[in-house]
């Protein structure tokens, strides 16, 4: 029998409990039956949790990119593997087969080593989401060189800490980069950056905007011309199973930024597994992931996943509301996707718009719908159900992080039955367990804990890069045996998980512990709500109170905000209970956000105490001029 796809509720339970009884055997078979090796594993895996040591298919050979291009060229060589939706409607789309990706792909790899790029030197990928930054990162592990892609969003001081510490050699970037209305000038930042980057020797430079450029001599090409020359083919590299396959730098609310270490064979093992049966694969379907792949659901479930499966995966360059509030559902109607796959944050912006945006295109190719990157709130949950879904997709809300590599909790579409705000069940080979302030596992359900997973799965993180004691301390210390995930969540009365948010989003108010999340759930219920954020601040009584961020839709009838404020109140006393009413309510016009779409609570925190003293890096902030706006309101 085969582990690789789970049909029905039985033969997840059937599987879940092999994988968990012989992980071993589970996953030793899903690998040997699924990918093509240049030789099998000595071990499936091996561990020391206290030494953060972990090791998936010992002195196994592999390439990943042979898995993701090679073996389908037989079968399926004339299939797209790539969709490239540029940003602007009017330029046509750009269909990449698994026969190009594989010449292109070769070329690249080829490049890179003719710029003398060998086995374990990094590279620094700053690309928009065209396709060759698909290709580089492709090429990047044809030749066992290390990817560290950083999101072409992020600033010159982002890029210089990022490439100083791994010591990339090269940087793979472009002219310029479209965004919605926006041009982006990527390679003057590039410049900037590596002002301070003496290891880096060589800057491959794609054009997408014909943007002028200041090459530098010596050090700057242009890649358009060295691919024209480059042979179609290549020998992949032959990679341990341990061999690093990229870095990723997670954003990391103190001190610098972490550079997750991934491996190769327990990546694609569980990466390959968790595509297929978290968005119900099928052959003919095409596949939409909104991420960016500077990100890790774009490294995961934009390449590697949906390429190692065979897949039509959509590159897509734009926004969601460039050129109007349609462009989403525009695109899924023009490709005819089957699996969408977004942010709640997207979803909460698209639903304060009209829902004539959604209405007037036909998404009934649409299969399943999901959700990654936060807590997805319940109103904004119902809206996707109802408005895209239609009621008849099932919403995979995938829980997971950029150090666990692949989706850990989730539903299996047509499998597992959904409820809202949910992340329900953990998938075959996790296991997660809730932890109490004394570090005892809390068992039996209707429960809430800090969300640890007590046993390894082939695609975690296996170090911080070059700070193997920093990984230790961050991930297996707090309880000692188990990795930590960060997140708090609760275990209903079936064994279904939610994720309740950071830990450090718990407020204890007047001995109460009360999660931020659900008590912005029932805000962001009130008709006159956009979005909200609630922080603790110090109360003499109480010990904490709450105070919250509000930002308000376009309603006229809300002008009296005191009002509105004891309206807000009471929606939470009546949802959550008088305990979780707000002490203070600020309306703003925008909360600070990473460019992941992520709240900094961090500063939120810090204004509510009052305390302007510090704010840490804001460079990372997709709109760093609001926390001036919400600092001088500050109530
Ligand atoms: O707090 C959890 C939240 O995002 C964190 C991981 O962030 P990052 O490494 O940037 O990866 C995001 C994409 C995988 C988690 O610790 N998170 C992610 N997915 C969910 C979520 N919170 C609730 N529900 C989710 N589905």
């Amino acid at each position: 029998m085969s582990y690789y796809k789970i049909n029905n509720l039985e033969e997840y339970f059937k599987h879940y409990k092999k994988s968990i009884r012989e992980p071993r055997k589970f996953w030793g078979k899903v690998a040997e039956e699924n990918f093509t090796w240049y030789q099998t594993w000595d071990k499936v895996m091996e561990f020391d949790m206290a030494e953060a040591d972990i090791k998936w298919f010992t002195n196994a050979k592999v390439n990943i990119t042979k898995n993701c291009i090679d073996r389908h060229l037989a079968k399926r060589g004339n299939k797209n593997a790539i969709i490239f939706e540029p940003n602007d409607p009017k330029e046509a789309a750009q269909y990449i087969t698994y026969n190009e990706l594989y010449d292109r792909v070769a070329k690249m790899a080829n490049v890179l080593r003719e710029q003398g790029i060998k086995k374990g030197d990094r590279i620094c990928i700053y690309l928009p989401m065209i396709p060759e930054l698909a290709v580089a990162v492709l090429a990047c592990a044809r030749i066992g060189a290390i990817h560290s892609v950083v999101f072409a969003g992020f600033s010159a001081s982002a890029i210089a800490s990022r490439i100083i510490d791994c010591e990339c050699k090269m940087v793979i970037t472009s002219d310029g980069a479209y965004r919605g209305n926006k041009t982006i000038d990527l390679k003057s930042i590039v410049d900037e950056a590596l002002e301070k980057c003496p290891t880096v020797t060589t800057v491959l430079v794609a054009k997408r905007t014909n943007t002028e450029v200041k090459m530098k001599e010596g050090r700057d090409l242009w890649l358009q011309p060295l691919l024209d020359e480059a042979i179609p083919n290549n020998v992949a590299e032959i990679m341990d199973a341990e061999d690093p396959l990229f870095i990723l730098y997670t954003s990391g609310s103190t001190g610098k930024p972490k550079g997750m270490l991934h491996t190769t064979a327990g990546y694609m093992v569980y990466t390959a597994y968790t595509f297929k049966n978290i968005f119900n694969y099928e052959e003919n379907d095409i596949y939409w992931c909104t991420a960016d792949i500077g990100w890790i659901t774009g490294h995961s479930y934009i390449l590697y996943g949906p390429l190692l499966n065979g897949a039509t995966t959509v590159i897509f360059e734009g926004v969601p509301s460039y050129p109007d509030f349609g462009r989403f559902w525009e695109v899924i109607d023009k490709h005819k996707v089957s699996q969408f796959y977004t942010a709640p944050t997207a979803i909460r912006s698209l639903a304060k718009e009209s829902t004539e945006w959604v209405d007037k295109h036909d998404l009934s190719s649409l299969k399943v719908i999901g959700s990654v990157g936060e807590p997805i709130n319940e109103e904004a949950w119902h809206w996707y159900n109802d408005h895209v879904g239609k009621k008849k997709c099932p919403i995979v809300d995938t829980w997971w992080q950029t150090e666990t590599g692949g989706i850990m909790i989730s539903p299996v579409p047509f499998v597992t039955p959904t409820k809202p705000t949910y992340a329900t069940l953990p998938l075959p080979g996790i296991q997660p367990v809730l932890m109490d302030e004394k570090r005892n596992e809390i068992e039996g359900n209707q429960v809430v804990g800090s969300l640890c997973i007590k046993f390894p799965w082939p695609s975690i993180a296996r170090t911080i890069w070059g700070d193997h004691q920093r990984y230790k301390e961050t991930y297996f210390s707090a309880f000692p045996g188990k990795y930590f995930t960060g997140d708090g969540a609760l275990r209903d009365e079936v064994g279904y998980y939610r994720i309740t948010g950071r830990v450090d989003d718990v407020v204890i108010v007047s001995g109460h512990n009360l999660g931020t999340a659900p008590i912005e759930d029932a805000i962001n219920e009130h008709p006159a709500v956009a979005e909200s954020a609630i922080v603790g601040f110090p109360h003499d009584i109480k010990g904490n109170a709450l105070y919250g961020f509000i930002i308000l839709k376009e309603i006229g009838e809300y002008r009296d905000r005191d009002n509105l404020r004891k309206e807000i109140n009471e929606h939470v006393a009546s949802h959550i209970g008088p305990i979780a009413k707000l002490d203070k309510i600020q309306f703003v016009s925008g909360l600070p956000k990473t460019r992941s779409g992520k709240i900094m609570r961090r500063i939120l925190r810090k204004i509510a105490e009052g305390d302007f003293s510090n704010f840490g890096d804001i460079t990372t902030l997709l709109n760093p001029e609001i926390v001036e706006e919400i600092k001088n309101e500050r109530l």
